[in-house]
C-alpha cells in the first residue's frame, strides 16, 4: 500500500504559481523543511530504501540536493559528493553541460571524489525534464562510478512510479502539481 507518511510530505510542499517565470508552477520544499516530522520522514523513507544496497557515495545536486543528500549519506554510512554549478569547486573538476528551456547550465565534480566501480546514489529535490539528473549521471559514469539509482522527493507525473532515465531507475516520492 501507499506509505502513510507521504500524505504529510505532500501537504508540506508549497506550490507557487508563476515562479520564477510566468506559467511555471514552482514546487517549494522550504515549507517541508519547516515541518521537522515530515522533513525527517522524507529522509527516512530514502534511508530505509538505500541502507542495504551497498551504496558508498551519495551525490547531491546543487542546490536543493544539498539539503537532503547529506542526511541520507550519514544515515547509510556513505560519503557525500557535491555536484556543483560552474566555478564553485576549487580543485580539479570534470564538467558536464546540459540544456535548459532557455540556454544551458553545467554541473561540476571534483576529480577523485568517487572511485571507479563505486556504487553511487544521486539525490535532488525535483525531477522535471530529467536534464539535470542526466548530466549528474554522465559526470559520475565518466568518473567510472556505478550509478545505482536517482532519488528525488518530487517528480513530474511521468517520473512518478518506477521510471528510468538513461537506463537507470529514478525513484520519486511524490508527484509534482
Ligand atoms: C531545479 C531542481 C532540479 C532541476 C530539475 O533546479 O532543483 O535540480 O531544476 O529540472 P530538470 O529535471 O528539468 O533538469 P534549478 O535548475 O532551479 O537550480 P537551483 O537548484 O540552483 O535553483
Amino acid at each position: 500500500g501507499v506509505d502513510p507518511r507521504l500524505k504529510a510530505i505532500t501537504a508540506a510542499i508549497r506550490v507557487v504559481p508563476h515562479f520564477p517565470k510566468p506559467g511555471i508552477m514552482f514546487n517549494d520544499i522550504t515549507t517541508l523543511l519547516l515541518h521537522p516530522k515530515a522533513f525527517k520522514d522524507a529522509v527516512e523513507i530514502f534511508v530505509e530504501r538505500y541502507r542495504d544496497m551497498g551504496i558508498s557515495a551519495v551525490a547531491g545536486i546543487e542546490a536543493r540536493g544539498f539539503i537532503f543528500g547529506p542526511s541520507i549519506a550519514l544515515a547509510i554510512g556513505a560519503k557525500f559528493v557535491p555536484l556543483r554549478k560552474p566555478k564553485k569547486l576549487p580543485g580539479e573538476v570534470i564538467s558536464e553541460a546540459y540544456v535548459l528551456e532557455y540556454g544551458t547550465d553545467c554541473l561540476e565534480m571534483h576529480v577523485g571524489a568517487v572511485q571507479s566501480g563505486e556504487r553511487v546514489l544521486v539525490v535532488d529535490d525535483l525531477v522535471a525534464t530529467g536534464g539535470t539528473l542526466s548530466a549528474a549521471m554522465s559526470l559520475l559514469e565518466r568518473a567510472g562510478a556505478d550509478v545505482v539509482e536517482c532519488a528525488c522527493l518530487i517528480g513530474l507525473p511521468k517520473f512518478k512510479g518506477r521510471c528510468s532515465l538513461n537506463g537507470k531507475p529514478v525513484h520519486v516520492l511524490v508527484e509534482a502539481i
